[in-house]
């Protein structure tokens, strides 16, 4: 029921899908001139190797040793299949999962915080600014910033930083420094779009501190990547061939492109993203060039976007919360390589819910989405009485999200 491989197994270099896009993806664009940005355009805020890591077109990109070395304190993470949940939907499916959330700060952020730390530090930077959601992507920065002995500032969305407090306190234990965003303004809750600009205006002005993102970057995606090299491997262990579909939740669609991007060129295999019905980036929004924060200070990138003013309604999985897409899943989803659907909280919740008690573990409520679209292939399947191998990505577990499942329980959501 559970695939695990020794630390030796962790993929040695990173899978770029990029010169492999078709269509290829449209540059981005800089903000005032409106004119293909160049690295010199990006160095104020990143450093050389993550710019070219961005534009790269070589299709493998070695992991640095150092960089493993730290991936390895809990990587290869766990295949596992969730028979117990398979049973109790009486499918004839099989549901395999990648566990993301044994990582240190309990999802798939690590995977590129590591190496982001790294490369930063190995230029000299000795500060990074950061935005959060509801903490996640936060945390992971300050856990590998302590790594690499350096400082680490997050811009936490203000709803979650006055609702949600344990990831603050993780950032806190880790050495990082919290501060409520929009910092500006202390009436609004916030969005991860307005922490974006905050965290970007902070490493724009100070000598020595750069700016890191936790997700929608192509360098992002392809540091995640070591999800689905590992899974792969992991499946044929497990004796199975090609999975029928891949599924995953998507904020700005990391954890989903790290767990889809090796199985693009595999055309059998179906690649599913599951947005929040309140933030339907993928489903409802347009492709257009936009902003990536909600000040207009970052590149206008080519996604699908809800506009970049757009603040979505409080939902419980703060890291869906982002009016925009990574360009890469944008390109899937545009040129139909890749499916989209959104759920309302509440349907999302249901499904966790039966997970908790089928599995025993508590996912996050963004995984949730993800697990939400599983069961509905899984039904099908039933349905259809078709043999079909469900592959998705448990991005992080739910256990500083319980007041989420409280609402759900005592019929406190909305959206
Ligand atoms: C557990 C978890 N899953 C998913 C996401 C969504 O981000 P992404 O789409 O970049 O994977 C987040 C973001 O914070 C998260 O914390």
């Amino acid at each position: 029921m559970r695939w695990t491989m020794p630390p030796d197994k962790v993929p040695e270099a990173w899978f770029n899908v990029v010169p492999s896009l078709v269509p290829p993806l449209d540059p981005p664009l800089h903000p005032g001139t409106r004119l293909p940005v160049g690295p010199d355009d990006l160095a104020p805020l990143f450093p050389m190797e993550l710019i070219g890591q961005e534009v790269s077109s070589e299709p493998w990109i070695d992991v640095p040793g150092e960089v493993l070395d730290v991936l390895r304190l809990w990587r290869p993470t766990p295949l596992v299949r969730a028979t117990r949940l398979e049973q109790a939907l009486g499918t004839p499916a099989r549901i395999y999962y990648k566990d993301e959330s044994v990582s240190p700060a309990g999802s798939h952020k690590p995977n590129t915080a590591v190496p982001q730390a790294f490369y930063n530090k190995a230029e000299g930077i000795d500060r990074l600014a950061t935005e959060t959601g509801a903490g996640q992507w936060g945390s992971a920065l300050a856990f590998a910033a302590a790594l690499f002995a350096m400082e680490c500032k997050v811009y936490m969305v203000r709803a979650s930083y006055d609702q949600k407090p344990y990831r603050r306190m993780m950032i806190e234990t880790w050495g990082g420094q919290v501060v409520p965003s929009p910092v500006a303004d202390p009436s609004q809750p916030g969005s991860l779009g307005s922490a974006i600009s905050d965290a970007v205006a902070d490493a724009a002005s100070r000598q020595g501190t750069h700016y890191a993102l936790g997700s929608v970057l192509n360098h992002v995606l392809l540091h995640q990547t070591v999800i689905g090299l590992e899974a792969k491997e992991q499946l044929a262990l497990a004796g199975e061939d090609l999975p029928d579909v891949v599924i995953g939740c998507c904020g700005g669609g990391s954890n989903l492109g790290g767990l889809t991007l090796p199985f693009v060129a595999d055309a059998g295999v179906r690649l599913v993203a599951v947005e929040p019905s309140s933030c339907p980036t993928l489903t409802a929004g347009r492709f257009d060039y936009d902003f990536g924060d909600t000040v207009g200070l970052t590149p206008l990138l080519p996604m699908y976007t809800l506009g970049h003013e757009f603040v979505p309604p409080s939902i419980h999985a703060g890291g869906l919360r982002y009016h925009g897409d990574a360009p890469i899943i944008s390109n899937l989803v545009k040129s139909g390589r890749m499916e989209a659907v959104a759920y309302p909280q509440a349907k999302v919740f249901e499904a966790a819910v039966h997970f908790a008690r089928t599995q025993g573990t508590i996912p996050a409520p963004e995984t949730s989405h993800a697990i939400r679209a599983v069961v509905d292939e899984a039904l099908a399947a039933k349905e259809e009485g078709a043999e079909r191998v469900i592959l998705f990505g448990y991005s992080g577990h739910g256990l500083l999200d319980l007041s989420a499942y409280d609402d759900y329980r005592n019929d406190r959501l909305d959206g």
